[in-house]
């Protein structure tokens, strides 16, 4: 595995981390080596060093003496300029070395920690110096980080420059959210269970809601920020990764193509909205200075560094996405996020129809409570359904109560960073939990009308929420108009 980017923030905090944790599972191989490569002259034992001083700040109570110096093994470092020709004819020969001395036979995966600006020179520079060109023998894989464009047309001019080098199977578009046990369990709970799928449609289903919420500001991503916004950071990767799963028809099998076309079909299936319905349909905030229910006071996007005194751009967005297909005609997708929210968390709320409440009649009961299914895909990890259950008493009357899985109930709560699994099927050669190329093209198709009408007609109403506070007025109206309600989870 050969780390370009070795000594920056991901590599430090997520990758060498998920390696100490495949390590000490014992699921990496005795015939591997890991290459960082990066601008800064040190040696193996340096870098080494400093690898051990990230880990330790980031597995915590962990960390394990015996499995680092197993994993410490494995670990090389190289000098050099992604940008030169040189650097990778010397990366050539390094990697010849550590084929001998290690008998890793020729297999490479490639881990782009950097910034996209980077990708050209690293892909054309490897296909250039051979090192992307696959036998029968070996393999050649390439794992790249979001943002993989911000629109249609240059996430398709990022493809087709990978494409120049690279074969799209050999392509592994990574978005974390997808390393989650509790997104991947979406398939399990709808696939692995006969009673769920039966209800699993429009018959049953009133709407689904999904949010992905969180208390942290922009912090120092700033500069970043202004140019992305809330919709294109979280929206076309997390949000719709998630509906995916969510929405899909079960795939023939679970080999990463049957799955990836599932996923794509769905996203197909949405109607982008049309500038009309951007107006009424789609919600945008951006948070102003407020108190956060810890009671720490905190200012203003707008007085982030970096951030324009003046900025319109969105800290928050909601849609409203419906779907054209046999299973979801009708039935809203409600997509929500934010920054500097009450309560950091993500989750999927599946509200069923309420049960016709004809034998009922004459009796307190003047409305059923919905029923509903909550995945918490983090924190506190489980599943909740929530439905109606008779109040004991002489009287006729409901109230709503919950069943409720917690994963460390059952499970316990093993670390990880949300890589390990991704980092181990790229080396199996498994790409359901990466994304396709099309489904990125698809994820930005859906939200370019949405962000060509917010570009065209800026924001009069900066900052229309506060801080701590639960998003803009009209994200609650979103729902309202339909006679619907966000769910609210309790806050700290
Ligand atoms: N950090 C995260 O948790 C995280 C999470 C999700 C996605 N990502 C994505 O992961 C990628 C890497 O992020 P990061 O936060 O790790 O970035 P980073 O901290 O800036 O790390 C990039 C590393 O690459 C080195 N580098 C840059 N240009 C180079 C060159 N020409 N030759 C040799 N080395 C060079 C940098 O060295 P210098 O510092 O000397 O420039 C730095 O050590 C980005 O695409 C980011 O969007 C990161």
């Amino acid at each position: 595995m050969i780390i370009f980017g070795a000594g920056g923030d991901l590599t430090k905090r997520k990758l060498i981390p998920a390696l100490f944790y495949l390590c000490q599972g014992g699921l990496l191989p005795e015939t591997f080596a890991i290459l960082g490569l990066d601008r800064l002259e040190m040696d193996d034992e340096a870098f080494r060093d400093g690898m051990a001083d990230a880990v330790k700040e980031h597995v915590g109570s962990a960390w394990n003496e015996a499995t680092w110096r197993k994993l410490c093994h494995h670990l090389h470092y190289m000098q050099g300029n992604i940008k030169e020709e040189a650097t990778y004819m010397a990366v050539c020969e390094r990697l010849s070395r550590l084929d001998a001395e290690r008998g890793t036979e020729g297999n490479y995966l490639f881990y782009l920690a950097v910034p996209p600006s980077l990708f050209p020179d690293i892909t054309r520079h490897l296909g250039a110096v051979g090192l992307t060109a696959e036998s029968e023998d070996d393999w050649r894989r390439v794992i790249i980080e979001k943002p993989f464009g911000n629109d249609v047309e240059s996430a398709k001019a990022l493809n087709g420059m990978l494409h120049e080098t690279l074969d799209e199977d050999q392509i592994y578009r990574i978005d974390h959210y997808l390393g989650k046990e509790t997104v991947q369990n979406i398939m399990v709970f709808r696939f692995a269970n006969g009673f769920i799928e039966p209800f699993w449609n429009r018959q049953h289903i009133d709407h689904v809601q999904i949010t992905v919420a969180e208390s942290v500001g922009v912090e120092h991503r700033g500069e970043y920020y202004e140019q992305a916004g809330a919709l294109r950071d979280m929206i076309p990767n997390h949000l719709l990764v998630l509906l995916g799963f969510l929405a899909m028809e079960p795939p023939n099998s679970f080999e990463s193509g049957a799955v990836r076309d599932e996923i794509n079909k769905v996203l197909d299936a949405i109607h982008p909205l049309t500038p009309e319905q951007v107006l009424t349909h789609a919600v945008r905030g951006q948070y102003g200075e407020g108190v956060m229910p810890t009671g720490e006071r905190v200012p203003a996007y707008r007085s982030s560094p970096g951030v324009s005194p003046t900025s319109g751009r969105e800290t928050y967005a909601a849609l409203k996405l419906t779907m054209d297909n046999w299973r979801w005609a009708g039935v809203p997708f409600y997509l929500r996020t934010g920054k500097r929210l009450a309560a950091q968390y993500t989750e999927i709320v599946i509200q069923y129809k309420r049960a016709p409440k004809i034998m009922f009649k004459n009796t307190d009961i003047e409305q059923m409570t919905p029923d509903m299914l909550v995945l918490r895909i983090q924190p506190n990890e489980g599943i909740q359904m929530s439905f109606g259950a008779k109040i004991p008493g002489p009287r006729m009357r409901v109230g709503t109560v919950n069943m409720d899985f917690c994963y460390a109930d059952y499970f316990g709560n093993a670390p990880a960073t949300g890589y390990e699994t991704l980092i181990y099927d790229c080396m199996n050669g498994d790409a359901t939990l990466f994304k396709h190329a099309d489904t990125v093209e698809k994820g930005w198709e859906i939200v370019e009308s949405v962000m060509d009408v917010w570009n065209a007609l800026p924001a009069r109403d900066f900052p229309n929420y506060a801080a701590g506070t639960w998003g803009p007025a009209a994200a609650g109206d979103l729902l309202k108009n339909d006679g619907r309600l966000w769910r609210r989870i309790k806050t700290p």
